[in-house]
């Protein structure tokens, strides 16, 4: 597409959204066009807080499933959208219903803290949902010294090496993305830029978040930086996150760690499925209502602590 279509399309979208009183919500590894065209860009539990404070009627939420389905939940009353059909999770959809009946049959004593990176219906069945900017606050608040993770072993991984007091029963599910970066990648990113800070999501192995200066969420990320003296950094995470680091950051230089890794289903959504959306108001979040009561239970305890 050309870049005057792609302005035409923006003032399109702009147009549409002021007449539905809509909001374009983005995750952070969005396409720079949806990240320029969007009110709100963030990570999972700024985009779960904004959907639950917004005033709008309609959300256009650019992401995968599990994000559009957390601002249905805290929003039921909104009409949720998400531009395109298929950009599922492959985290999300490790876990299922009857797996984690199994494990709670199995370990009765033990409260569930669910990463939202799960379907609405796993969250239904959990005591408290928890992101990748909270995990570790979430399961040390909890109150119970037993704790079923789920679903990312990586993440469940780092829980339990920062809470060593709590025992925390992890699901052995992972992120196809972020399983990629190896110790090589940091060893050679290290001595290729070596004033550099190692910023790594807590969704690596890790082999690899133990070399680590900081491990930490893609918002969090964009705070260190902000603030921080040093000129270079080296980012562990999807590759999305780049552009809004370098458009915030100037006259600071980023470089990925090892080859750049993409995450398919945030790449799905286009300025024309925006306007499509906007337009023939699809493809709208349904969820069961019991389903809806209960993930919101488990969600606003997670909004509960601080995180
Ligand atoms: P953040 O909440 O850190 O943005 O992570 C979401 C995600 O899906 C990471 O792969
Ligand atoms: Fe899921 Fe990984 Fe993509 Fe995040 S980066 S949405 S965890 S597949």
């Amino acid at each position: 597409m050309k870049n005057l279509d792609k302005d035409r399309l923006k003032q399109h979208i702009r147009q549409l959204k002021h007449e539905k009183h809509a909001v374009i919500l983005a995750h952070n590894y969005q396409l720079p066009e949806i990240q320029e065209i969007a009110d709100f860009v963030g990570d999972s539990l700024e985009l779960a807080r904004l959907s639950a404070n917004t005033d709008a009627d309609m959300i256009v939420f650019c992401g995968v499933r599990f994000m559009a389905e957390t601002a249905k939940i805290l929003s039921p009353d909104k009409k949720v959208l998400l531009p395109k059909e298929d950009v599922g999770c492959p985290l999300a959809d490790s876990v299922t219903v009857e797996d984690l009946l199994l494990l709670k049959q199995r370990h009765p004593a033990a409260v569930v803290v669910t990463y939202v990176n799960t379907s609405a219906e796993i969250k239904a069945m959990s005591d408290v949902c928890c992101t990748s900017a909270n995990a570790v606050e979430v399961v040390r608040n909890v109150p119970a010294r037993k704790v079923i993770f789920l679903p990312d072993r990586n993440l469940g991984d780092w829980v339990r090496k920062n809470l060593p007091d709590k025992e925390v029963i992890v699901w052995p599910g992972y992120c196809y993305v972020h399983e990629q970066f190896t110790v090589d990648e940091v060893h050679q990113a290290k001595s290729q830029h070596p004033d550099s800070v190692l910023l790594i999501h807590p969704e690596c192995k890790p082999e690899v978040v133990q070399f680590a200066d900081v491990v930490t969420s893609t918002s969090g990320m964009l705070r260190y930086v902000k603030t921080s003296d040093s000129q270079t950094f080296i980012i562990g995470t999807e590759e999305g996150l780049i552009y809004r680091l370098k458009k915030e950051n100037p006259n600071k230089r980023f470089y990925s760690l090892g080859t750049p890794k993409v995450c398919f289903s945030m790449k799905k959504i286009r300025l024309m499925d925006v306007y499509n959306a906007l337009q023939y108001e699809q493809y709208e979040i349904k969820l069961d209502k019991k389903v809806l009561t209960d993930a919101r239970n488990a969600i606003t305890a997670m909004l509960k602590y601080k995180g």
